[in-house]
């Protein structure tokens, strides 16, 4: 096997930071820094060709090919995937920031979330003025300045609320109780406005800073709120790149329910969404064509863990398996080396011993270390009180079709 340490935050150089421009303009859990995908269209693609991410996120595969001049398909179970999209790739636009904020302000319009807790998440002080920049949002046409809204709102909605911004998890923290305590002491009224004035401004600049790299016209498809395990491709792709849900279950509906809500989603379309994530979803046996995936199993005792790791395997080799018949020449998949109750599980290598049964080659395995992904950064994790356990290294899997 072909193991080589590497750090793609050095070797690629095309932009000055991780967070760069569009990037970073929203929290996303497990987020791709763009080097990766940087690294991975500069060596293995051209021009024109298509990229495919059936596990898409944030998006950072397309907004990383339109810079390459790639065609591109995005697909994600999270509606969020083609809000922080078609934000992230938007054109510069001039926009009166201060008048804006006036509208918004004199709004007659009203949104009220279809959400039974709404009242625990904000307090009722906050409604008022959440309620009405909503109402003014929904009542937009689908344009560009909707577009360029949505972000600074939903940053803004998460910070003068309940939730604990810091964590991706929706929860209720000591810190939040506190911050919401301190604002209604406040003028937060003023503040509510004056910090949707900067996130604003801070979105155009960022736009800018995108379009100053240079993106191309590419083609493109987005399918955002669909479940990857049965979608199927309407056509071929060149290369897939993708980074899967992890083994240690990562609640990316829940983290983003407030979002959602706001969106205008109804408590049955997120419950339904949050139903379908792997590995939660019940998920039919499949031959796992892997002699690390049965030595690993065959130590885990606990029945409800035995059941994550099947169901976990079941519909990741699944769906590259499948989703793999249609890709043209390469695979590229990014995983943490995770762990069951302590134990580390060999992710990558399960993959490939079985991938290899399909027709796919090992090319070599790139590992990187991991260091400014925020999912890991805490390591107590608040909500239960368990320490979290930390994945020190990333592993691409190149394979290629023989
Ligand atoms: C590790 S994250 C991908 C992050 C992405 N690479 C980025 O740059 O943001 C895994 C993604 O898989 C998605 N996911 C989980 N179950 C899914 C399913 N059944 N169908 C489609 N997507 C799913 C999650 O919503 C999450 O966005």
């Amino acid at each position: 096997m072909v193991e080589m340490v590497i750090s793609f935050r050095k070797l690629v150089r095309d932009f000055p930071s991780t967070t760069y421009a569009t990037f970073s303009i929203y929290r996303y859990p497990a987020k791709f820094i763009p080097q990766i995908i940087a690294y991975i269209l500069k060596n293995y693609c051209k021009p024109n060709m298509a990229v495919f991410d059936p596990f898409a996120g944030y998006g950072t595969v397309g907004i990383v090919s339109r810079l390459f001049g790639c065609d591109y398909e995005l697909w994600d179970l999270n509606p969020m995937l083609k809000v922080i999209h078609d934000t992230a790739v938007m054109r510069p636009i001039y926009v009166d920031v201060n008048k804006l904020i006036q509208e918004l302000k004199s709004s007659n319009e009203i949104f009220i979330p279809k959400w039974s807790n709404l009242k625990y998440w904000h307090p009722e002080e906050f409604l008022d003025i959440l309620t009405k920049v909503w109402g003014y949002y929904h009542s937009l046409e689908d344009n560009e300045l909707k577009k360029l809204l949505v972000i600074p709102l939903l940053k803004v909605t998460r910070y003068f609320s309940y939730s604990d911004e810091k964590i991706h998890k929706l929860y209720k923290s000591k810190y939040a109780k506190k911050k919401v305590e301190d604002l209604l002491k406040k003028d937060w009224k003023t503040l509510f406005f004056t910090m949707l004035f900067n996130e604003i401004r801070e979105l155009l600049k960022k736009i800018e800073d995108y379009n100053s790299l240079r993106p191309k016209p590419v083609k493109y498809k987005i399918k955002a709120g669909i479940d990857t395990l049965n979608t199927k491709l309407d056509q071929d792709v060149d290369v897939l790149i993708t980074s899967p849900p992890y083994l240690q279950a990562q609640e990316y509906i829940r983290s983003t329910k407030l979002e959602l809500f706001w969106l205008g989603y109804s408590e049955n379309y997120i419950r339904q969404l949050s139903k379908k994530e792997i590995p939660y979803v019940n998920v039919r046996k499949i031959e796992v064509y892997s002699k690390t995936y049965e030595e690993f199993r065959s130590k885990i005792k606990d029945d409800h863990l035995l059941k994550l790791y099947d169901n976990y395997f079941f519909a990741i080799l699944r769906a590259f398996t499948s989703l793999g018949e249609n890709v043209k020449s390469y695979m590229f998949i990014f995983v943490g080396p995770a762990k069951v109750r302590g134990m580390p599980v060999p992710i990558d290598q399960i993959i490939v011993e079985h991938l290899k049964e399909f027709g796919w080659k090992h090319e070599a395995t790139l590992i990187d270390r991991i260091v400014s992904h925020s999912m890991f950064k805490v390591n107590v994790n608040p909500a239960s009180g368990l320490k979290e356990n930390r994945m020190e290294t990333e592993h691409l899997v190149i394979l290629r079709r023989e």
